[in-house]
């Protein structure tokens, strides 16, 4: 695609440069839309207080939301609005060391505790234990992964799924396909998160249209998908 940088290494590095020559603010997390973010966490808000209530209706589980991994977390907008209210134990990941330890600093010494392991590194790179996770939560960060190796990476987190677990995937989808050189960001269409599903063994068992797009109108429109083990 046009500005696709075909190396994997060259596009990292102009993913690093984009994050690391702005602030470490909401507004960057979030292109410069944060008129969004509690939008954002209430509409994630409502749809994880849904998965617990079906959850809960489960005889099997007993605690549903222990365990929660954020991938991509920058400076733990996600994590500190959302998933900390929802998990005992949260890992989080992001490329930048300096994003990790801004995560943490802003958790402040109630929360920071709740965090587990840091993985610092690439999502293309990222090792995670089997049956660690009650759900994964990746939003606005799949898309600095080409196809193939989004397929590798859901692979694996599907194993690090326990027997009842989720990923919550929430990003840009819009029918044309298209390609951010800026940072290096693929979006993809609703055709080609299923088929990155399908490929790596997931089913969508959820697929929601997000109201963002509602609030700000110049946004992408932006999907949440739910997946579970196809099995
Ligand atoms: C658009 S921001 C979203 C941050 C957070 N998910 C949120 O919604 O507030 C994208 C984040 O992904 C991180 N990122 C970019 N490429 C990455 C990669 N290959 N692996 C892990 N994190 C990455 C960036 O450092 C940044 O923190």
């Amino acid at each position: 695609m046009e500005g696709e940088l075909s190396n994997v290494d060259e596009r990292v590095v102009v993913t690093k440069q984009y994050y690391t020559s702005r602030a470490p603010t909401i507004d960057t997390m979030l292109g410069g839309y944060s008129v969004v973010h509690e939008s954002d966490i209430q509409e994630s808000e409502q749809l994880l207080k849904t998965l617990f209530r079906v959850r809960k209706t489960c005889q099997e589980i007993t605690h549903c939301f222990h365990s929660g991994v954020q991938l991509g977390c920058g400076i733990g907008r996600v994590t500190k609005h959302l998933l900390v209210k929802y998990f005992n134990r949260i890992d989080i990941n992001d490329l930048l060391p300096e994003y990790i330890e801004q995560t943490k600093l802003n958790l402040g010494e109630d929360l920071v505790d709740k965090v587990d392991k840091t993985y610092c590194c690439s999502i293309a790179d990222l090792i995670v234990d089997k049956s660690r996770y009650d759900v994964i939560w990746t939003q606005w960060v799949l898309g600095y992964l080409d196809a193939d190796s989004a397929v590798q990476l859901l692979k694996r987190l599907k194993l690090s799924l326990k027997k009842h677990g989720l990923i919550i995937l929430k990003d840009n989808c819009s029918d044309q396909p298209e390609f951010d050189p800026d940072d290096q960001y693929y979006v993809r269409s609703p055709l080609q998160f299923y088929d990155v599903a399908h490929r790596s063994g997931l089913t969508v068992v959820k697929d929601q249209r997000s109201r963002l797009k509602q609030v700000v109108r110049e946004l992408l429109p932006i999907r949440i998908f739910v997946l579970a083990n196809s099995r």
